[in-house]
């Protein structure tokens, strides 16, 4: 198998973060607001964003529930015009931006996946 497989590409893909590593300032993220993010972990990558909501921010692997694409199709555009919901721009799936619950869409009553993120000193960090 090659480096430029597809086989190759998705090994090289890590699902979880270690603990600790900032991720950006909370006051640089708009209320509510969406960010995408990658994290080079050795020769793996992390895709995942953060969103901010209400006064609260959680995260999540970029990783559709219902095809498994990343959910924006523009750089961190991951929240509906009115920003009350996260989009998933393939097919239209709706999720709640601090549960990730389905709301609606093809994998309605399903989740994002959490990845765990914390703010400690105005900074996200991973958790
Ligand atoms: S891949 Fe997200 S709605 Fe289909």
């Amino acid at each position: 198998m090659s480096e430029g497989t597809p086989e190759a590409v998705a090994r090289r893909r890590v699902w979880k973060t270690p603990p600790g590593v900032p991720l950006c300032v909370e006051a640089d993220l708009p209320d509510p607001g969406a960010r995408s993010l990658v994290l080079q972990i050795g020769e793996a990558f992390f895709h995942g964003f953060v969103v901010r909501k209400d006064g609260q921010v959680a995260g999540y692997v970029d990783r559709c529930p219902h095809a498994g694409h990343p959910l924006a199709l523009e750089l961190d555009r991951y929240l509906t015009p009115d920003g009350q919901l996260i989009l998933c721009g393939w097919h239209g799936a709706v999720f709640e931006p601090l549960s990730g619950l389905c709301v609606g869409g093809p994998c309605a009553g399903g989740r994002l996946t959490p990845w765990p993120v914390q703010v400690t000193g105005g900074v996200i960090r991973t958790a």
